[in-house]
């Protein structure tokens, strides 16, 4: 099979991705650049191309400060839950970028859009959220070929993140991902390098025929 330089520099932006929290440096994202990456994740394979996915670009400085207050809270909520040496491993991982980043992104997923007939889906529901998180992947794998940084924040309750940037009742929110240029993309998750977790070998999660210990 022929590959040429568009396949190599895909893969290299794959592994390239990184969770970005500390590295934003503030500077706006061009307009263009931003459409760009939105176009990319609305490019996403969709269920039934439902296409159940909705963006809030977030550059409101007071709307982040208040969901960062939440996020923090929320981190309060984990971190009480741990042991003492999980917190201890715990404590200098930073968890969002929120204000540090030039904008956040919230998506949402609208399970209403092209129901009820919704073909591939009458079995599995998750269909439409399996979506909508490859709408995510397609934005943050573009942003990273664009040379901006991403990080998806999940320390909150979703009925706060509805009613902070007013998504109907119908449109479950998803992520919310900061964005924005970064001084560096690092090479190891900020969670390997804090010893919080490992990636697991390809061989740990890779079956034939069927699911084998
Ligand atoms: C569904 C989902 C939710 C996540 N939530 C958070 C989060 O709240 N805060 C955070 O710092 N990182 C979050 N992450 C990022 C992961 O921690 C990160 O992807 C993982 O540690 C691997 O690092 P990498 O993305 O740099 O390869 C989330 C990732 C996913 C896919």
């Amino acid at each position: 099979m022929k590959r040429d330089a568009d396949d190599r520099s895909l893969y290299e932006t794959i592994f390239r991705r990184r969770d970005t929290r500390g590295e934003f440096t503030g500077e706006p994202i061009p307009a263009e650049v931003l459409r760009r990456v939105l176009s990319a994740a609305h490019a996403a394979p969709s269920v039934g191309l439902s296409q159940p996915w909705d963006f809030v670009v977030v550059s409101d400085m007071d709307l982040r400060k208040k969901f960062r207050e939440h996020v923090l809270a929320e981190r309060e909520v984990f971190e009480g839950g741990l042991d003492a040496e999980r917190a201890r491993v715990f404590a200098p991982i930073k968890i969002e970028g929120i204000v540090a980043s030039s904008a956040g992104i919230v998506v949402g997923y609208d399970p209403s859009r092209g129901a009820p007939d919704v073909l591939g889906r009458h079995a599995i529901a998750d269909a439409g959220l399996y979506s909508v998180c490859l709408a995510i992947q397609n934005l943050w794998l573009a942003a990273t070929a664009e040379g901006l940084g991403v990080g998806w924040v999940s320390f909150y309750r979703e009925e706060y993140l509805r009613e902070l940037v007013a998504l109907p009742e119908h449109v479950r929110p998803v992520a919310w991902l900061c964005v924005g240029p970064v001084r560096d993309l690092p090479t190891v998750p900020d969670l390997e390098r804090h010893g919080w977790r490992e990636r697991l070998p390809l061989d740990a999660v890779l079956h034939y025929d069927q699911y084998s210990k």
